[in-house]
């Protein structure tokens, strides 16, 4: 038996890491079937994203209807959103927000991202103006992620409040303390401001939080790609949408991106040592991985030679499941290196130099980014 907590708040597991399919049993979602996978491939007339067929996006509410619903050409749009912290997004975070890219693309669909200034506020030791200032550096790593400017909105809560505050208030009346008391994990003694988050981060959901996006009156259906820690807020939203008339947002999560010590742990950017930032050089990129990076490979050669590496607890492999798209290359090189005929060091070299060219890029993209540019992705 596993002992796992999973909120939005608090990730605790045993020794073998997060149970993903009791998960799905404990929060009542639906692992994503192969059949889903192929309806996107039909409808979007494009292979899925890598993320989508390895299995990192593995569970859902809903999409099954949804996709029945784009099938008849009803509208959709995409809400996902980041928590402004501190330290600078890892590549954890870029792959995420390259996935709803790749929705924004294979759809041809708006988007929308939400920076919860507040949020880390009342659970960060910041002040407001701190977060609202890392919001808005955030705001320029996600537009460097490479969204379309003319179908994605990102907004700030402390600014962008006054829209939202309709959909607030209605949200409000639909629940109680003890649901959002027990949903989220709180304790009775934590400050007010958490207890009133939640439904500023449900409110996106609805499409009428957003007159200049959606001013037709019919609401539009919403779809959240979102860590599957954040599912009990939308757990709620589904709740009380039935209450308001409006759709039930469909979900798609994914499971956590093993950090660097171990295919069980997480990559968490307030610890350098555990991730690959997207503001590392390449000599640090090539250093974390080499020397961080959890292998599965033999303590020696001979023994690599004979037995070979084990690429299930093997973190280089790992990334290379999320950045490689080639699936006959990355097969080969899982052979390869079962066989031991690949060594750890060739398999580590494989992955620092995707992610190298990949970091870089993203760098070039974040640097040449113009006030001008910023503009069209905030204007109301
Ligand atoms: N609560 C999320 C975080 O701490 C941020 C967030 C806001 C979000 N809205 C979202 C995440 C919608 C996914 C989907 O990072």
């Amino acid at each position: 038996m596993s002992n796992q907590i999973i909120t939005p708040y608090e990730v605790k597991t045993d020794e073998n890491g997060v149970d993903y399919n009791k998960l799905i049993q404990e929060f009542g979602t639906t692992p994503i079937s192969s059949e889903i996978i192929t309806k996107i491939q039909q409808i979007t007339n494009q292979p899925v994203h890598p993320l989508l067929r390895r299995g990192t996006y593995f569970s859902h509410r809903s999409l099954d209807q949804l996709l029945t619903d784009i099938e008849s050409n009803k509208p959709f749009y995409v809400y996902t959103g980041r928590g402004p912290s501190a330290e600078s997004m890892h590549i954890g975070h870029l792959l995420q927000f390259e996935f709803t890219k790749y929705l924004q693309d294979a759809f041809n669909v708006q988007v929308v991202i939400q920076l919860t200034d507040d949020e880390k506020f009342y659970y960060k030791d910041l002040t407001l103006e701190q977060a609202t200032k890392l919001a808005y550096e955030n705001m320029k790593d996600i537009i460097a992620c490479g969204f379309n400017p003319e179908k994605t909105f990102i907004f700030v809560d402390s600014n962008y409040m006054g829209y939202l505050y309709h959909n607030i208030v209605k949200i409000n009346k639909c629940l109680t303390q003890n649901q959002i008391k027990n949903t989220m994990g709180l304790q009775d003694n934590d400050n007010l401001g958490k207890y009133s988050y939640p439904p500023i981060q449900i409110a996106p959901a609805f499409s009428t939080s957003f007159p200049h996006l959606f001013p037709q009156k019919e609401n539009v259906r919403c779809l959240v790609p979102c860590g599957v820690d954040q599912d009990p807020f939308f757990r709620i939203a589904r709740d009380v949408a039935h209450r308001l008339k409006y759709h039930k947002p469909a979900v798609i999560h994914s499971k956590f991106l093993p950090g660097l010590k171990g295919v069980n742990s997480k990559m968490s950017s307030s610890d350098p040592t555990t991730c690959i930032l997207l503001t590392d050089t390449p000599a640090q990129i090539k250093n974390k991985i080499n020397r961080k990076a959890f292998s599965g490979g033999k303590v020696d050669l001979d023994e690599h030679r004979k037995y070979g590496g084990d690429v299930t607890v093997d973190v280089a492999y790992h990334y290379l499941t999320f950045f490689l798209d080639d699936d006959q290359e990355l097969e080969s090189i899982k052979e390869k290196y079962t066989r031991g005929e690949m060594l750890t060091s060739e398999l580590k070299k494989i992955a620092i130099d995707l992610i190298t060219k990949k970091v870089l890029n993203y760098q070039e993209r974040r640097k040449n980014l113009t006030d001008d540019i910023i503009n069209q992705f905030i204007k109301i």
